[in-house]
């Protein structure tokens, strides 16, 4: 998502400890000085001895970067290097699928909300490409819309909000399920589809594991605390071992109105008086004065069987509630489930989850009740390069009914609450996480975090080492023994940043093209790492992001540690979604929010002022689209 809503989202003020508290370095001003001069790589390779040696997270040969890198983007455009094609399917509006209803889009925002419905979402986000029987050049593509800027949305925009367009919001989140296939010389959708599927805010999601019918999951509609109507602020995105789509439920607080009296439990979410989309106005379960438990049914890691049109999509609250980016999986040896999350939100968390069980041979329904058992960690990155991973477990340490947790259900649904007391390590925005399954290192990107060090708030740790932290870093660790170890060994990949910059905290250490504010992340078939970047609107094209440009994806040979620019985008776009067909000959990705403005609302007289991508229609509105991408010669991207 972009970054203003993630950024509102400030509202841990827990003491846990800083790097000040565990190393009795200098005071803070004096500290921040000091990282300011020559000695912040130093103290970075003193903290962590695994850094810059990026030779240790590998275990076997990868694939090198093999194409022609491309400047800093700063037109409106989809740029790709030389050798390559960009096609742009599935845009905003454009019909799934579904036979007997595919409504066309009208450009004017004009589609009604019931139409919407049967098209593709705003805002795609996190994606996945799902092979049919195991082809790549024939599969289904699973998606999420992550929110809506409704200036563009309607008409006449955001105001006045009626319940026709809070409908048509709502049917414009979500997720979405279409069916691709490659015709020899480009991609098309496949319509009408028997896969093809629209889940929106009124698609029924079951509950399961320990929160499920928890009295704080229960309301006046659904008493038992088992079923939620739809999901909300879907961001990141993986694909299971067993076939199935997970995604996080991300900045779901924002759209709550909490009224003027909000509890000490939502105002730790960071609930506000009004919700951000005015969805209350005319849906009263998004008023949480009136509704207390509705937010506690976000927040939450939901699962879907694409494969199954009529399967019905879960909410896995075993994996803890928070504003989860995303969920991606790794196996044990001996075949357990570790699913690993973060929240992107200020001075929040990293999670993992290890399963009891172990997966089964059969797929999604032979697996569909692995996430529901097992135990909940959060991260604590300690300044010797060790880690630690504290249980989220009722009854241990500081999780009891003293501290306000009447059960596991209760530790699952406050994990942000719980993570405090355990002393879990205040991160920079967590986004995506992936799995090298050659090394088994974990990474994550920490996409920035303005306010680190900050009078009052946390300063500076080994593990987010800047203050005013505007360009982010990817970190990244390996367990000790297998993906269940209770202890890991880390370090950073890079802190993002242009070398060229006054200040050293915002130069980075790159080996390669520049970039900044980290987010998509994911491994190719043949081991290339992407990273997919998300600064905002309103700090690209000047100050320290002058030079960098239009968002952009980038590859790294996490061998050398050369980071080369592949793609950049069209203008205030984000550029995420990462999914490769097997043989790694097809790149999808999703350009979203091309245009976005400072504000994140479109202004309906002036919808193209900033970006009129794709259709470049004169009148038109930019549209979020999925875009794939091929080598002229039919090769694997990227080597
Ligand atoms: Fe939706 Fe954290 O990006
Ligand atoms: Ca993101
Ligand atoms: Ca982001």
């Amino acid at each position: 998502m972009s970054k203003d809503f993630s950024e509102m989202e400030d509202s841990n003020c827990s003491s846990n400890p800083s790097i000040h508290d565990i190393m009795a370095l200098p005071d803070p001003q004096g500290r921040r000085e000091w990282l300011q001069g020559a000695g912040l790589m130093g103290l970075l390779a003193l903290l962590h001895p695994l850094a810059g040696c990026s030779t240790t997270a590998q275990t076997s040969p990868r694939a090198t970067l093999g194409f022609k890198g491309i400047p800093p983007g700063m037109g409106d455009a989809l740029v790709v290097p030389q050798g390559y094609s960009a096609q742009v399917i599935a845009a905003w509006g454009e019909p799934v699928g579904i036979a007997g209803n595919m409504p066309a889009f009208r450009m004017d925002g004009s589609n009604s909300a019931e139409e919407q419905a049967a098209q593709m979402g705003m805002h795609h986000d996190g994606m996945e490409f799902f092979a049919l029987n195991g082809s790549s050049t024939h599969g289904l593509i699973a998606l999420n819309h992550e929110y809506t800027d409704d200036g563009l949305l309607h008409p006449d925009g955001f105001m006045p909000m009626t319940a026709s367009k809070v409908r048509k919001s709502q049917n414009a989140h979500g997720l979405s399920v279409f069916e691709v296939k490659f015709n020899g010389a480009q991609w098309e959708m496949v319509r009408p589809s028997t896969y093809a599927r629209r889940v929106t805010m009124q698609t029924p999601f079951e509950v399961t594991g320990p929160a499920a019918g928890h009295p704080m999951l229960r309301t006046a509609a659904d008493p038992q605390g088992r079923t939620v109507l739809g999901t909300l602020n879907n961001c990141a995105s993986s694909q299971t071992p067993w076939g199935t789509y997970l995604s996080g439920e991300e900045n779901w607080m924002f759209y709550f109105g909490g009224g003027k009296s909000i509890s000490p439990h939502h105002q730790r979410w960071g609930m506000r008086e009004k919700g951000l989309y005015n969805w209350e106005s005319s849906d009263p379960r998004f008023d949480a004065s009136r509704h207390p438990n509705e937010p506690n049914r976000f927040g939450w890691v939901v699962e879907l069987d694409p494969n199954d049109p009529t399967s019905t999509p879960v909410k896995r609250t075993a994996l803890g509630r928070a504003a989860h980016e995303g969920a991606w999986v790794a196996l044990t040896r001996d075949q357990r489930a570790v699913v690993y999350s973060g929240e992107d939100a200020r001075f929040e968390y990293i999670y993992k989850f290890v399963s009891t069980g172990r997966m089964q041979p059969g797929g999604a329904k032979a697996n569909r009740h692995l996430l529901d058992e097992g135990t909940l960690f959060v991260a604590r990155f300690d300044a010797s390069g060790k880690g630690e991973w504290l249980p989220l477990v009722h009854g241990q340490g500081p999780l009891t009914a003293r501290n306000g947790f009447a059960d596991q259900g209760e530790v699952l649904i406050k994990a942000r609450q719980a993570s405090d007391l355990l002393g879990a390590t205040k991160m920079d925005r967590p986004e995506w996480l992936t799995i090298d399954k050659s090394s088994r290192w974990v990474y994550c990107t920490l996409t920035n975090n303005s306010q680190r060090g900050e009078p009052g708030k946390p300063g500076v740790d080994a593990a987010n080492p800047r203050a005013n932290n505007t360009m982010g870093q990817i970190i990244r660790w390996l367990e000790d023994g297998d993906f269940d170890g209770n202890t890991f060994v880390w370090n950073h990949l890079l802190l993002a940043g242009d070398p060229a910059n006054t200040r050293q905290e915002a130069r980075g250490n790159i080996q390669g093209d520049m970039l900044g504010c980290p987010d998509g992340l994911g491994f190719a078939p043949n081991g290339l790492l992407w990273i997919q970047t998300d600064a905002h609107a309103t700090q690209m094209y000047k100050g320290e992001f002058e030079r960098i440009g239009n968002n952009q994806m980038l590859a790294c040979d996490t061998q050398t540690g050369e980071v080369r620019r592949f793609l950049t985008g069209p203008t205030n776009c984000e550029i995420t979604g990462l999914t490769f067909t097997p043989d790694g000959r097809s790149l999808f990705i999703n350009v979203q929010h091309p245009g976005e403005t400072p504000t994140d609302r479109s202004d309906p007289q002036k919808p193209n002022q900033f970006s009129n991508w794709p259709d470049y229609q004169t009148g038109g509105r930019p549209r979020s689209a999925t875009v794939v991408i091929r080598k002229a010669d039919g090769g694997v991207i990227g080597s």
